[in-house]
């Protein structure tokens, strides 16, 4: 039986989490799950968005199933944590929100994010198939901001050899397993000639161990535009953090939108399966949310503890009720809502 660690987050968070772990749970799955609070309301109850008992729990599991969690635009509000290293001594860190402190913390270097069309799921185009690997750990996100002066504010952006090679390498692996034949990677290397410059030239140096993929690449802004006009030229897509957070929404947008697009974030230790989107204040607690990319994101993490019948399972039952359409959330064209939808899904795997 596997424990996994179930933070349920903010918004959407608790409706869409929710769902999947009552289908995981229906699907058979060899998997219990063990909840635990962090987020903004967590914060607000507490005085602490991601409390010592997360890091606990998730030692123990090494498994993680993330809703979304809520992070105030602006402003300095950071994510203190104080955690014991290797030798007993308390480390204080911060960070810029819950998620890129839980990825930071748990060395969770790359974030997969599969882009596809689904049966059913009205979108502009219908072959649409692109694995997305971002880096997880440094580019922009480090968090590294300051204002220099009242008018004037700073942010460091840090690519390293070392976390590149780490991502290039999963990336052509992960390519490898399935074999996909052509990574692209996105930069900016004609202006950030030093940072997106050694992004780009070490994942082509890692290329050259696996030649039967196709390394290409494309500055970031021509690569938005081409993916929004021949996405099918397409097969995986290697960004550093921030390109990869904003292509990630843009590709999601292709296939249907934020409520179908899974992610799992992945590191030597442990992993993190987490939905795209984010807490979705505009429609939480209203039963609306499309509870799809928190379901797809909870069968990348079946798949990832070697539980792929649950996991195909699931797909199956998921792919009937998206051609069925009756009980389907409305961003999906339909007429149902979160529980709605995740009732129908249930019951076609009590039902097979
Ligand atoms: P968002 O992804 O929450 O929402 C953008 C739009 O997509 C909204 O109109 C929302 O209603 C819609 N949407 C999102 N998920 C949906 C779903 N499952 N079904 C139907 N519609 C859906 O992005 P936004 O508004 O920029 O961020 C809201 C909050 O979420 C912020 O505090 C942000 O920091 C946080 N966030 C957290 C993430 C995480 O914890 N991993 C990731 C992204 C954002």
């Amino acid at each position: 039986m596997q424990k996994v660690t179930w933070i349920p987050g903010d918004g959407i968070g608790p409706e869409v989490t929710k769902s999947a772990c009552d289908i995981v749970l229906a699907s058979g799955a060899a998997v219990e799950f063990e909840e635990v609070a962090a987020g903004m309301v967590e914060g607000e109850r507490t005085g602490t968005p991601l409390p010592a008992a997360v890091f606990e729990s998730i030692a123990r599991n090494q498994v993680v199933i993330k809703g979304p969690t809520q992070t105030p635009f602006g402003g300095d509000y950071r994510v203190r944590i104080e955690r014991k290293n290797d030798k007993g001594v308390i480390e204080k860190r911060s960070h810029p929100s819950v998620a890129i402190a839980l990825r930071k913390e748990l060395g969770l270097y790359v974030n997969v994010r599969p882009v596809r069309n689904y049966p059913s799921v009205q979108s502009r185009y219908d072959n649409v198939d692109i694995i997305i690997f971002r880096e997880n750990s440094e580019d922009l996100y480090t968090g590294m901001e300051r204002m220099i002066d009242e008018g004037t504010a700073e942010a460091i952006k840090i690519i390293s050899f070392r976390a590149t090679e780490r991502v290039s390498k999963f990336a052509l692996d992960y390519m490898r397993r399935l074999k996909r034949k052509k990574l692209t990677v996105g930069h900016k290397a004609n202006v950030m000639k030093m940072t997106d410059g050694l992004f780009l030239k070490t994942a082509q140096e890692t290329a050259k161990a696996y030649p039967e993929i196709t390394l290409d690449q494309r500055v970031v802004d021509a690569l938005c535009m081409e993916l929004v006009m021949k996405p099918e030229i397409f097969d995986g897509l290697l960004l550093p953090n921030l390109y990869g957070d904003i292509v990630s929404d843009l590709a999601a947008g292709l296939v249907g939108g934020l409520g179908v697009a899974p992610g799992a974030n992945i590191g030597p230790d442990c992993a993190m399966f987490e939905a795209v989107h984010g807490s979705a204040p505009d429609i939480a607690g209203k039963d609306v949310a499309n509870p799809m990319a928190a379901i797809l994101s909870a069968v990348m993490m079946l798949r990832y503890i070697g539980q792929s019948q649950a996991a195909d399972r699931i797909d199956k039952a998921l792919s009937h009720v998206l051609k069925e359409k009756r009980d389907i959330t409305p961003d999906l064209g339909g007429g149902g809502g979160t529980r709605r939808m995740t009732e129908a899904i249930v019951a076609k795997l009590k039902d097979s």
